[in-house]
């Protein structure tokens, strides 16, 4: 049927019929929030560059954690500024290590929180690659024996789900047969299976101070031009174990998430990136673009592509824009 038989704007005419026949709802049960751990006590270093987010010593993110709670937002990916670095990044297998003690404070002081922790070792190396450095590049199977050490030390602290971002080849079935071995059967790995070279990640790298000394990380990421190659790194990632599989960044990447979403059968996590998130910071902070607006049409939009879940800087303001409409709804 065309038109005039078929008018589209019928049920368009209310909100409430609106609201009947939408296709994408964003919940807050769907949100992470990636927070960064430091050294000291009562420290807060605010990350120019993502307005609202700041390194935290272990005892204000202990907080940081009560407020998302109290907001709904009941997951966190933490990463780490470590005190010191060295050559491998085995500082960040310690049993002491900045995000072990982060995880410690926080299981002892909230009941019904998830953390995911970041696994890589481009925070703790001084060079600030993902890996090991032999001859100028990161060697791939060097570096899985310390991933496999610093997943099973996270688990040990009492981690709930393992997330490697260090793109190594392998890393999924080292880390689950290390983790099987070492009793963490039942622990989850989110895996950074289709993440990308991205120029998107410049804000994170002075909030996680992780930028590489030299060259770059194209040798182990993926290539922005790339989608085939995502659905191949999901296939590995799927065969070594992942239960969770992640495409990263999220909006320059929708393709990619709906490709996967329509091949496999698999939760989907969408990173929306701190220069995504910076993006929309700078732009409403000059008044160019209305921010609720805009954040509520960019988590829709990644979840209509086919995401389940999304790591997200914007999870405590989306938190409040819901309330606000659960609020005016009268719920
Ligand atoms: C570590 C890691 C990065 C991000 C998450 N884990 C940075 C990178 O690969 O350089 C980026 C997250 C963001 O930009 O918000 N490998």
């Amino acid at each position: 049927m065309a038109f005039p038989q078929t008018r589209l704007r019928r049920l368009r005419k209310t909100d409430i019929i609106r609201s009947m026949v939408r296709e994408t709802v964003v919940s807050i049960d769907d949100l992470i929030m990636p927070l960064f751990v430091c050294p000291g006590t009562n420290v807060r270093n605010p990350i120019k560059s993502m307005p609202g987010n700041a390194q935290l010593s272990v005892d204000l993110l202990v907080e940081e954690c009560k407020k998302l709670v109290a907001l709904g937002i009941k997951s966190v990916l933490l990463f780490g500024i470590p005190e010191s670095k060295d050559e491998t990044g085995l500082i960040a297998c310690a049993h002491d290590g900045i995000v072990q003690q982060a995880v410690r404070a926080i299981k002892s002081e909230i009941d019904d929180i998830l953390i995911v922790v970041d696994v890589c070792n481009c925070e703790y190396t001084t060079h600030g690659h993902c890996g090991t450095v032999i001859n100028g590049d990161v060697d791939n199977d060097l570096t899985l024996e310390t991933l496999a050490k610093q997943s099973i030390s996270l688990a040990e602290a009492g981690a709930d789900i393992i997330a490697p971002s260090d793109m190594m080849d392998g890393r999924i079935g080292k880390i689950r047969e290390a983790l099987d071995k070492n009793g963490f059967h039942n622990t989850p790995i989110m895996a950074y299976s289709a993440k990308y070279a991205s120029g998107f990640y410049g804000p994170f790298r002075e909030a996680a101070e992780s930028a590489p000394k030299f060259g770059n990380r194209s040798t182990y990421q993926m290539d922005p031009a790339n989608s085939n190659e995502a659905l191949r790194e999901i296939e590995q990632d799927l065969i070594e174990g992942a239960d969770l599989v992640m495409v990263k960044p999220a909006l320059s990447y929708l393709d990619v998430i709906r490709r996967v979403k329509d091949t496999f059968n698999i939760p989907i996590v969408a990173y929306n990136v701190s220069g995504e998130f910076a993006m929309v910071k700078a732009a409403a902070s000059n008044g160019w673009i209305d921010e609720e607006r805009v954040i509520k049409e960019i988590l829709t939009s990644i979840k209509r592509a086919g995401a389940d879940i999304i790591i997200t800087y914007h999870a405590p303001q989306m938190a409040e824009i819901l309330k606000k409409e659960q609020q005016l709804k009268g719920i």
